[in-house]
């Protein structure tokens, strides 16, 4: 492996598009090649083997580009797949996945404390989130809901309208969120409403959006190995298995602005 070689990040979708734009704001000497599996989205209610199969497929052609990196900018995805990827992946490319930077943030900040989680129901179901914590420090209760309804409400673009804001409060007003210090935006969706959940709190609660922790987790990592890229060197890609107007239209709201998007069949 070599600095010059790019980063690769892939998600269901564009969501993964929220964590590509922090690592390219923090690391803007990186090329990113960015994966976006939209001819199979959602993950969030798939079953672990159909993510799983979906997973290995991208880094397959995230491998093929040479990556240095593979970061999986899902977090269903990391649920469903992390340690097959680590192990299929194996020597050739570093792996990073979206929930442990998230992790160790929460062991630092919320010791003692109820954490709450919203996420998908692959992510929530997976548990993986309340056993990291849990293994860390015991001290921290996670209470969890999936929220299933705010991926499509988001792709729609409902997300800060009177519909949005019904939906957020009904999910955040459930019991198993009750009395928390912090919540986890479980979803590389979500910091798209953050601000709309930061207003349900009244900035009483310390909401977590991944996208800069895993950035600069990210940085670490890369730094670590002496893989940090030097200089820039070439273009960022943008692919996708399937391209849609309002698809590449929706990538400005989750990248900052318009990207051009190549297609990229996951099966030939
Ligand atoms: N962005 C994915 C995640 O972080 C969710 C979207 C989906 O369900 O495909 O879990």
């Amino acid at each position: 492996m070599n600095q010059q070689q790019p980063i690769g990040i892939f998600d269901s979708g564009m969501g993964g598009l929220t964590v590509a734009h922090a690592v390219s704001k923090m690391l803007p000497n990186e090329q990113l090649i960015y994966f976006g599996d939209s001819a199979h989205l959602p993950y969030g209610d798939k079953s672990a083997a159909t993510i799983q199969a979906y997973s290995i497929k991208i880094c397959d052609i995230l491998l093929e580009k040479g990556c240095k990196v593979i970061l999986i900018a899902c977090n269903s995805a990391s649920a469903a797949a992390y340690e097959l990827i680590k192990a299929y992946v194996g020597s050739k490319a570093l792996v990073m996945n979206v929930i442990d930077p998230v992790v160790n943030y929460v062991v630092k900040t919320h010791s003692n404390e109820k954490v709450g989680l919203i996420g998908t129901k692959q992510t929530v179901g997976s548990g993986v989130y309340d056993y990291q914590i849990k293994a860390q420090d015991q001290s921290i209760q996670v209470g969890a809901l999936a929220t299933p309804l705010l991926v499509p409400m988001i792709e729609e673009g409902f997300h800060k309208n009177e519909i949005s804001e019904a939906i957020i409060k009904e999910y955040l007003s459930d019991n198993a969120l009750s009395e928390i210090k912090a919540l986890i935006l479980g979803c590389t969706h979500y910091p798209l409403i953050k601000n709309k959940v930061s207003e349900f709190y009244k900035g009483k609660t310390d909401v977590i959006d991944s996208s800069e922790i895993v950035a600069s987790a990210l940085k670490e990592l890369l730094n670590t190995h002496q893989l940090l890229a030097q200089k820039r060197s070439k273009e960022n890609e943008f692919l996708v298995s399937d391209i849609t107007p309002s698809f590449e239209a929706a990538t400005s709201l989750f990248f900052g602005v318009k990207v051009p998007l190549q297609k990229h069949k996951l099966w030939e």
